[in-house]
């Protein structure tokens, strides 16, 4: 399948090595394709810079994000939560339009310091703002309760044995990423939260999740759900 990835962070990067590594035909979009390249320092978390990793996975292309919503019938939004409806206005309504789009984004406020605070109420949610922005994309929130490793390689922590989320008002959207994450990605309990207002809940986990950071000083943790 031909994949669009909007980001070149960590989440853009793990998924994008993932489903090329499945066999997917990937392009990953930002905002100024010449400028991400000619990027020499280390990203924010150390990693080092998008085209050291492009060397690292030849099969992925990168593009604007309108080349990589071009691209994909599967489309991923991995930008900066604060910034995704601006790419998504960049990567262009019309080549949203019937495609399922995963939204892994979440919308923080990291001006007054850490741990961010979540910029959407509890009456919204960044997935559901996407949502009518752009209505005739099919989007689907998953993953954004994690950190990006596991996302896509969930057998590295408790033999894979803990919880993801989907939610979105598109049934057969959502059995199409569900199914990527079991069959592609390994993910062996995905909980199906409903329609699309569930982000509101899988996105106000992350105030839970970023204190469990700070708690245990590292980013491989997950929830399980116990039942
Ligand atoms: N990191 C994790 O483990 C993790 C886990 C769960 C969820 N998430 C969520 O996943 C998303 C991606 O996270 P990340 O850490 O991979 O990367 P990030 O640093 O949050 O986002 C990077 C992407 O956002 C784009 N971007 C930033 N400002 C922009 C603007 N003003 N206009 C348009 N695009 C803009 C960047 O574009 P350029 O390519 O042009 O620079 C880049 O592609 C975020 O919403 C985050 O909250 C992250």
């Amino acid at each position: 399948m031909r994949v669009g990835i909007l980001g070149t962070g960590m989440v853009g990067k793990a998924v994008a090595a993932r489903l090329a590594g499945l066999g997917h035909e990937v392009l990953v979009g930002t905002r100024d394709p010449a400028a991400t390249l000619a990027r020499e320092e280390p990203d924010r978390y150390g990693s080092p810079p998008f085209r050291v990793w492009q060397e690292r996975h030849a099969a992925v292309k990168l593009g604007s994000f309108a080349d990589a919503a071009a691209h994909g019938e599967l489309l991923v939004n991995a930008t900066a939560g604060e910034a995704s409806l601006d790419a998504l206005r960049l990567a262009g309504e019309a080549n949203l339009a019937g495609k399922v789009l995963v939204d892994i984004a979440n919308a923080l406020d990291y001006s007054q310091g850490m741990p961010p605070r979540p910029l959407v109420g509890t009456a919204d949610s960044l997935g559901e703002r996407i949502q009518r922005a752009f209505p005739a994309a099919r989007v689907v929130k998953a993953l954004n309760t994690m950190s990006a490793p596991l996302m896509v390689d969930p057998g590295q922590l408790a033999g894979g044995d803990h919880t993801a989320f989907v939610a979105g008002d598109d049934p057969d959207a959502k059995a199409l990423v569900t199914g990527l994450l079991t069959d592609g990605f390994g993910w062996r309990d995905v909980i199906d939260l409903g329609d699309l207002s569930a982000a509101r809940a899988t996105e106000m986990l992350l105030p839970v999740w970023l204190r469990l950071w700070g708690a245990l000083q590292v980013p491989l943790f997950n929830f399980k759900v116990v039942r």
